[in-house]
């Protein structure tokens, strides 16, 4: 049978509000390098030499082409059943008068191709640049030239000068305070929260899903391998979220 329970399901049904978390997790049957699974990006990369202010105006040519061969990683891949999964549910949900939310630590912007509507960036978006001074919106910087010298290659704003940077949250950096408000309302009053695809490593993301619990909801994670978190949740189901998604939704809005 389905790896997930018949609980999951029923609570599903009967569920008013649903939120969901992801994860890299989510992506990777897409293609999307995931952070840290054994050939993730943090295994050849070192976030503190990527991923932070610091790294950035040490080396922005270096960081901001990083950024580019990333965007142009999730250009060329496509949602996969996972996420139009998700896009179905919330459709079904709110279809019935249901309320939904999507909180997403994902940058690739997956989810809003594959339809999802109620959905909150938490650690913003590759898709978007914007000026590091002036926070002028800006085109996102093209990979530099591979003979570009440290300042040659590097985008500026055409409005100040000023450095262009990818519109994500860095590590060490706050997340953009109404996706989070709204992620962690939403974990606050949901019936069912669904983690899905993620180490749960990183907070505040990884805290939602104890929010959830802690006020009542029905938890369950979806993951080939249990997350830090997994034993706190009601229910673990093994399994790649490209697999376990359609076929619980289709469990859920399936006609009895
Ligand atoms: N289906 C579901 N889950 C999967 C699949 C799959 N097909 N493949 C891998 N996973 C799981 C892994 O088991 C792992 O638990 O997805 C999770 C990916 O974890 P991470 O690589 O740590 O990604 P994530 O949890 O999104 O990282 C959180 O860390 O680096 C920062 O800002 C970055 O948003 C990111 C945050
Ligand atoms: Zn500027």
């Amino acid at each position: 049978g389905p790896p997930f329970s018949d609980t999951l399901v029923r609570r599903l049904r009967q569920a008013r509000r649903v939120a969901v978390l992801t994860g890299a997790g989510i992506s990777a049957e897409s293609g999307v390098p995931t952070f840290r699974d054994p050939d993730g990006l943090w295994q050849r990369f070192r976030p503190e030499e990527l991923a932070n202010v610091e790294a950035f105006l040490a080396n922005p040519t270096l960081v901001q082409g990083w950024y580019a061969h990333r965007r142009q990683v999730v250009e060329d891949v496509e949602p996969n059943a996972g996420h139009y999964a998700l896009a179905e549910l919330e459709r079904w949900v709110t279809g019935r008068g249901g309320q939904f939310l999507l909180a997403t630590q994902n940058v690739d912007g997956l989810h809003e191709r594959a339809g999802s509507q109620n959905l909150v960036e938490l650690h913003g978006s590759l898709r978007r640049s914007h000026c590091l001074d002036c926070g002028a919106p800006a085109p996102p910087p093209t990979a530099p030239p591979a003979d570009a010298d440290g300042e040659g290659g590097v985008a500026r704003c055409a409005a100040c000068g000023g450095l262009v940077r990818p519109d994500v949250v860095w590590f060490g950096e706050m997340l953009p305070e109404d996706a989070i408000g709204r992620a962690t309302e939403a974990a606050a009053l949901a019936d069912v929260y669904l983690s899905v695809g993620t180490s749960a490593v990183v907070y505040p993301a990884a805290g939602l899903p104890q929010v959830a619990r802690q006020a009542g909801a029905y938890v369950a994670e979806v993951n080939p391998t249990p997350s830090d978190i997994a034993w706190r949740l009601d229910e673990q189901v093994p399994g790649r979220a490209g697999d376990v998604l359609p076929a619980l939704v289709e469990r859920v809005t399936g006609d009895e």
